[in-house]
């Protein structure tokens, strides 16, 4: 009888990608298929996140939750992977014994080993090490020809953000070879993949090497565009103080570079942008925006922001108002600060209180949203050069597809054929979270 697998994961893109990929090797090692509801599952995943200490508590929630289909079922294993496993370690199984196996983001090729040495021993299992790189040797290669891919390009983040656990759970930065990135990228597009997503806490530091010679983004981003059928290419997540003028310029030549980066600026105010060492101000950030969009009028920039860090003062947050008043940000993602475990800021004194930074969180979160909603009422009555991703979720009658910066449209067609196409689509409406469109001839 075929095991079943059922994997959930919480957190960043990353997550999603190393879950993906999770799921190759335990088919291809041990003959696992995707379970379709978490009952029927052998092996339970969770692949977690430890951003915010809310995300942390949710693998305890959802370890309860599983420990209940365990205690019918005493087969079934439960493994924990992702940011919160590399923090925590045995510690997860102390406080959580149904768990059967713990390990971290780099170490999750050794999955299919975990999985068969518990069945076979009955030991708890846990690898939460940083063996550099080792694990995309072990992916298989199994390229199945979705419209879009994520591709990770470089693992880890040495920045040290003081706000952020990134660097102690996913390791030290270290990136992939050009070639090695190049061949897989080769194999998505063989398959009929046309955008590619390069992934990375840092990507534009990359130092991938081509030809033993160490590279960068932009060189990456211009060898990628020119392989057959890669119609779309995107990054993520940019850190503006590593953003250089040869990645700048590359809007200029590469028209498969989409008009959209989500570039965080965490803060408007000098003074706390310090305090998170994040290693530029808001000159130095406005003027990068002002560079790219010299170059792409059209750019949009969507950002992080983190409010109520240790400290924040009303003034400072209305300088972070007033970057986004002045940069005009679209589709954003904002954070209440959250105190992380070894990490500097989470000493720092802090007298604002919750209530006051939930009262933050909301005027800034509904100018973002007005914003956003601006940007796309501007679309409306234009055609725009669109991927189809797929099936509407919500309406299989419907198609759903992206413009070029970013936006998702809806638009009638039960077409199948056109998912992975680029095709034009006229803006009908636009909606609080996408736009509605119909398809141009
Ligand atoms: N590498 C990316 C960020 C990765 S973490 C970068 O350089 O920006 C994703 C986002 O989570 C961060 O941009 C930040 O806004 C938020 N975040 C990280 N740590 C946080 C914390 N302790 N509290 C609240 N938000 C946090
Ligand atoms: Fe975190 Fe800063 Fe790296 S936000 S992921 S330490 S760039």
């Amino acid at each position: 009888m075929t095991k079943k697998l059922f994997i959930k994961t919480h957190g960043c893109q990353m997550n999603e990608y190393d879950s993906a990929k999770m799921f190759d090797l335990l088919e291809e090692k041990e003959q696992f298929e995707l379970a379709k509801t978490e009952d029927e599952a052998d092996l339970l995943i969770l692949n977690t996140c430890s951003i915010r200490e809310k995300a942390q508590e949710k693998v305890f929630h959802q370890i309860g939750r599983w420990r209940k289909i365990k205690e019918k079922k005493p087969n079934l294993k439960i493994a924990i992977g992702g940011c919160v496993a590399s923090q925590e370690g045995e510690k997860i199984i102390k406080r959580a014994p149904a768990v059967d196996i713990v390990f971290g983001p780099q170490t999750l090729h050794k999955l299919p080993e975990l999985y068969k040495e518990k069945n076979k021993t009955d030991i708890n299992q846990v690898d939460i090490s940083f063996p550099k790189l080792e694990k995309f040797s072990h992916f298989p290669t199994k390229a199945t020809g979705e419209p879009s891919a994520f591709v990770s390009i470089i693992e880890g983040c040495n920045k040290y953000c003081s706000f952020c656990v990134v660097p102690k759970t996913r390791g030290h930065e270290v990136s992939r070879t050009i070639e090695d990135i190049l061949n897989e990228i080769s194999e998505l597009a063989d398959k009929g993949t046309r955008e590619i997503h390069l992934l990375g806490q840092n990507v534009n530091n990359f130092k991938g090497t081509l030809m033993g010679e160490k590279s960068s983004l932009a060189k990456l981003i211009e060898l990628t565009a020119k392989i057959d059928n890669i119609e779309r290419i995107r990054y993520t997540t940019s850190h503006p103080h590593e953003f250089k003028d040869d990645l700048v310029e590359v809007y200029d030549r590469v028209p498969e570079l989409v008009s959209h980066v989500h570039l965080p600026v965490q803060s408007g105010s000098d003074r706390i942008l310090k305090l998170m060492r994040r290693r530029y101000n808001i000159e130095k950030y406005l003027s990068l925006v002002e560079r790219i969009r010299q170059i792409r009028p059209e750019m949009s920039f969507s950002s992080d922001f983190i409010v109520g860090f240790p400290g924040e003062t009303k003034d400072e947050f209305m300088d972070t108002m007033n970057v986004i008043n002045e940069v005009k940000f679209d589709e954003s993602f904002s954070f209440i600060y959250s105190p992380r475990p070894n990490t500097t800021a989470s000493d720092m004194p802090d007298d604002v209180s919750e209530e006051e930074k939930k009262e933050r969180l909301n005027i800034l979160q509904n100018r973002l949203n007005q914003l956003s909603f601006g940007f796309s009422r501007k679309k409306v009555g234009s055609i725009q050069s669109c991927l189809v991703y797929g099936q509407s979720k919500r309406d299989p009658g419907q198609l759903q597809a992206r413009t070029i910066c970013n936006r998702v449209v809806n638009f009638q067609s039960s077409d199948i054929d056109l998912v992975g196409q680029m095709i034009n689509i006229q803006i009908n409406e636009a909606l609080p979270n996408c736009l509605r469109g119909s398809l141009q001839n």
